[in-house]
């Protein structure tokens, strides 16, 4: 079952996250692969989750009580953290001893900001499915659910992926690929869904004078 999520769900939230994306090819090249990462990583994505959670919508898959799943979006607007938020990052870094990591993260995200959409936009991400519970369809129920959303608010949605099985997953979503690029040597897809009657999916577009 597919729900919004509430505040006190952001620890579970932030683990599975960090446990399933630990290895994702740009984490790996970013961080290294150090026991610390993933400590690093759900710190992180906790800091993060709590600010989408006001910002945005924040998605959880469940397998009765348990979460198994976790997408988050952002709408128009409000994707870039500000200078506060920025800043709050830097005593997670250095807990996880990547401070000198800096340099890496910072050309990570000015590549990601540079090929933000001008246009308005829900920013997805982040995304993970619980490691023990992959390959299962629930990435794919979660992906539904939120271009159930983007439809819903007419919404053009915008992601990055740094790996091509996922472009295959978001490809069936109505995603397309419109950028890609290297981020430290390691292949970064940049994806966009626009709205559905962009697509030819619905005849008019809505406000259109045949309405
Ligand atoms: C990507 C992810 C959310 C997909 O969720 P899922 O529940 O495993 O996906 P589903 O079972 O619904 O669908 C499977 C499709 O997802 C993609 N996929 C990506 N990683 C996968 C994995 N580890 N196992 C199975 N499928 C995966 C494939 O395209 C697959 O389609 P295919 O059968 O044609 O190869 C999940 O695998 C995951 O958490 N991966 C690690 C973190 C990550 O990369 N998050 C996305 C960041 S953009």
């Amino acid at each position: 079952m597919i729900r919004t999520l509430r505040q006190q769900s952001i620890p579970a939230a932030a683990r599975l996250l960090a446990g399933s994306m630990a290895d994702n090819p740009l984490h790996l090249r970013v961080f290294g692969s150090g026991a610390r990462l993933e400590p690093m990583l759900e710190e992180a994505f906790a800091r993060l989750l709590r600010r989408q959670l006001r910002t945005g919508i924040v998605l959880g898959a469940h397998e009765g009580d348990v979460l198994v799943g976790v997408a988050a979006m952002v709408p128009p607007g409000r994707c870039q953290p500000g200078l506060p938020e920025q800043l709050a990052m830097l005593p997670i870094l250095a807990r996880g001893g990547a401070l000198q990591r800096l340099p890496r993260i910072r050309h990570w995200l000015r590549t990601w900001e540079r090929l933000d959409p001008a246009f308005d936009h829900w920013h997805l991400g982040p995304a993970a499915v619980a490691r023990t519970h992959q390959g299962q369809g629930i990435g794919t129920r979660l992906m539904a659910a939120v271009c159930e959303r983007l439809d819903r608010e007419q919404g053009v949605g915008y992601l990055e992926t740094d790996k091509p099985e996922n472009v295959r997953l978001y490809r069936r979503g109505g995603f397309e690929v419109v950028a890609e690029r290297q981020v430290l040597g390691v292949t970064n897809w940049f994806m966009l869904r626009h709205q559905p009657w962009k697509r030819g999916q619905v005849a008019t577009p809505p406000g259109s004078s045949a309405e």
